[in-house]
């Protein structure tokens, strides 16, 4: 099920459909998957992701759930039947909630991905002692990827500083999902703790969430052939 010959997943952030599908339109589903985000679902709702799976992307919806397990696994079940490839929980709503999202997926072959978000990298060490949590952001993200791989999830999103440290602890099935990418060539934007494509896939990412290195640039397609080229470079040389 896990096919990281194509690692690079493209976030849409947009506001409307038509501008996602318009991005949409300059790549290629061979070369790339998409992410739909709260802000795209929100406003265009489930028919921009029923178009883009028409379109044969594979699509990540990152809505991030996280509330009483019924209520998750019928939100799974519901993204599930829109046909989409990876949906995502908060491993923060606790090992019977990301059991019973995972449940509600079946075993079938086809079945989507499930991952868990850890900490969210929004958070400093403060953050996370402000909602009780007493310890370290690292631990915290051992801790909870430890525990969605035990609930049954087939990953977790981290930053390109986790990497390393989840891909030594995790079994090697379990994927890393990691934004922060930017390619050498390209800004960081907003983004702080950041890692080129090659050196997240070569600290032992599974698939990299890139967003504007891509959609903000004229040429989307020559852009992603960059960095798929960086991909295969950094494999041939590790
Ligand atoms: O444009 P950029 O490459 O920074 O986009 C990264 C994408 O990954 C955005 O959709 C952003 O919300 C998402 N993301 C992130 N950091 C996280 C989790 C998700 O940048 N920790």
């Amino acid at each position: 099920m896990t096919d990281t010959a194509k690692p690079l997943i493209i976030a849409l952030d947009y506001a409307d459909a038509g501008a996602a599908l318009a991005l949409a339109e300059k790549l290629d589903p061979t070369q790339c998957r998409v992410k739909v985000g709260k802000e795209l679902f929100t406003r265009a709702g489930p028919e921009v992701v029923r178009e883009l799976v028409r379109r044969g992307f594979e699509v990540f919806l990152d809505l991030k759930f996280h509330d009483i397990p019924n209520t998750v696994a019928g939100a799974c079940r519901a993204a599930a039947d829109l046909g989409v490839w990876m949906m995502n929980v908060h491993a923060a709503g606790g090992e019977a909630m990301m059991r019973a999202a995972r449940a509600a997926l079946g075993e079938g072959a086809e079945r989507p991905l499930l991952i868990a978000v850890t900490v969210l990298t929004s958070f400093d060490e403060p953050t996370l002692h402000g909602v009780g949590v007493a310890g370290t952001i690292a631990d915290q993200v051992s801790r909870l990827a430890a525990l969605s791989e035990h609930a049954g999830l087939d990953g977790v999103v981290c930053s390109p500083l986790e990497i390393a440290q989840l891909r030594a602890e995790r079994c090697a099935a379990f994927n890393l999902v990691t934004p922060g990418v930017r390619p050498a060539s390209s800004g960081a934007d907003d983004q702080v703790r950041v890692a080129t494509p090659g050196a997240a896939i070569g600290a032992g990412a599974s698939y990299l969430v890139v967003g504007r290195p891509v959609t903000q640039v004229p040429d989307p397609l020559a852009a992603l052939a960059a960095i798929n080229a960086e991909i295969a470079a950094a494999r041939r040389h590790g």
